[in-house]
C-alpha cells in the first residue's frame, strides 16, 4: 500500500481527459494535477523548451510527494518521457504506448490515422510504436495546431470549432478506419471529430487507455491507496487563471474540485 497521490502533468486542461478516466476506473486514488496553461500550447514549441518545461512540471509534482507520475500529454511524452523516466526512482507513465496498442487491436483495414500536435507528429513516434508491433499497419499522421487553443479557451462546441475541425481533418476523411486522438486535449472535441470522420471510424483516446496501465503498475508494485483511508485530497494546480481552469475542469469532470494557481518559478527556486 502507498497512500501518496498520483501526479499528472499536461500543458493545460488536456490531461483532465486522463483524470476523468482515472476517477472512473480508480476512484480511490488521490490526484495532484499540474496544467501549464500559461505556456500552452506546447506543440509548436522547440523540443528543448518542451523538455525544460516538462522537467519543471515533474519537479513541481515531486515537491508534492507523488508515488507515480503520469505524463498526461503526448507532446511531453514524445519529447521527454524516455529521459525523465530513466532518471526518477518512481514509475513514470506516458500516453503513447497505450494508445498505439489500442489502435492495433481495433483496426480492421490496417489503416490508422493519428492526429496530434506539430511536435508529436514531427517525432513520428506513433508510427514508430505501431509499426514496431504491427509492421503491416499503415499510419497517416496529421498535425492539428488549431485544436489546443480552441480547447484551452473553452470553445469546444462553437461554430468556429466545427469549422476548424472540419477543415483540418479533411485530408483524413475516408482514409482510415481508426483514428488515434494523439493529444489529450482532443477528446474534448470528440463529438465534432466523430461527426467529421463519420460513424464508422473508431476513435482511440490514448488517455483512457493509459489508465489501464496505471492500474497494472499500481498492482504490480503493490502501491494502491489503502481502502481504509477515508476522504480524498485531490488538488489541481494551474499556472494560469483559476477561474477558467475550474470552469473547464468541473464541466468535464462533472464535479467540483479544488483548483490553485501556482507560480512554478517561485516554487522551484525556493
Ligand atoms: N495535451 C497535450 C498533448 O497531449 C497538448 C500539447 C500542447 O499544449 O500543444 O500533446
Amino acid at each position: 500500500m502507498d497512500n501518496r497521490p498520483i501526479g499528472f502533468l499536461d500543458s493545460g486542461v488536456g490531461g483532465l481527459t486522463v483524470v476523468r478516466e482515472l476517477m472512473r476506473q480508480l476512484p480511490h486514488e488521490d490526484i495532484i494535477y499540474i496544467g501549464d496553461s500559461a505556456r500552452a500550447p506546447y506543440g509548436p514549441r522547440p523540443a528543448e523548451q518542451i523538455r525544460e518545461y516538462t522537467w519543471q512540471l515533474v519537479n513541481f509534482l515531486l515537491t508534492k510527494n507523488v508515488k507515480m507520475i503520469v505524463f498526461a500529454c503526448n507532446t511531453a511524452t514524445a519529447v521527454a518521457w524516455e529521459e525523465i523516466k530513466a532518471s526518477l526512482g518512481i514509475p513514470v507513465l506516458g500516453v503513447i504506448l497505450p494508445g498505439s496498442s489500442a489502435a492495433i487491436k481495433v483496426t480492421q483495414t490496417k489503416k490508422v490515422g493519428v492526429i496530434a500536435t506539430p511536435m508529436t507528429v514531427k517525432s513520428d513516434i506513433y508510427k514508430e510504436k505501431v509499426q514496431l508491433l504491427a509492421p503491416d499497419i499503415s499510419v497517416m499522421s496529421l498535425a492539428c495546431p488549431r485544436f489546443v487553443p480552441l480547447v484551452e479557451s473553452n470553445e469546444t462546441t462553437s461554430s468556429v470549432a466545427k469549422k476548424v475541425v472540419y477543415e483540418t481533418l479533411a485530408p483524413l476523411v475516408g482514409q482510415v478506419d481508426t483514428l488515434i486522438l494523439g493529444c489529450t486535449h482532443y477528446p474534448l472535441l470528440r463529438p465534432i471529430i466523430q461527426n467529421v470522420m463519420g460513424p464508422g471510424v473508431k476513435l482511440i483516446d490514448s488517455g483512457a487507455e493509459t489508465v489501464r496501465d496505471i492500474s497494472v503498475l499500481l498492482n504490480y508494485f503493490e502501491i494502491n491507496r489503502s481502502r481504509e483511508v477515508q476522504g480524498k485530497k485531490d488538488c489541481f494546480y494551474t499556472t494560469a487563471g483559476v477561474a477558467s481552469f475550474q470552469e473547464i475542469a468541473e464541466s468535464w469532470l462533472g464535479k467540483s474540485i479544488r483548483v490553485e494557481h501556482v507560480n512554478l518559478e517561485e516554487v522551484l527556486n525556493d
